[in-house]
């Protein structure tokens, strides 16, 4: 089965905007969720192109602006329950 690729920004701006908390997160999610994810980190996913607010995750690719934990949660859940 395809894993879901989440890429969380851990760059300055991100990280004290609230992506430590992200990067907290999706640690302690349940083994049974991040067995469907590939969860990687990166130094800036590209916050100077356009308005929106930190902080910035990828998901599959496609960019998301000002992601708190819990639409990080909402996200991730229902990522996972399009592939099972
Ligand atoms: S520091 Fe997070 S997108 Fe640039």
């Amino acid at each position: 089965m395809e894993k879901i690729n989440v890429k969380i920004c851990v760059g300055t701006m991100c990280y004290v905007m609230g992506g430590a908390e992200l990067r907290d997160v999706i640690e302690s999610l349940p083994q049974n969720i991040l067995e469907h994810l590939n969860v990687s980190y990166s130094p800036c996913l590209g916050c100077g192109k356009g308005e929106q607010a930190p902080p910035f995750i990828e998901v599959n690719g496609k960019r998301i602006a000002g992601v708190s934990k819990n639409s990080l949660i909402q996200i991730v859940k229902e990522e996972v329950r399009n592939v099972i």
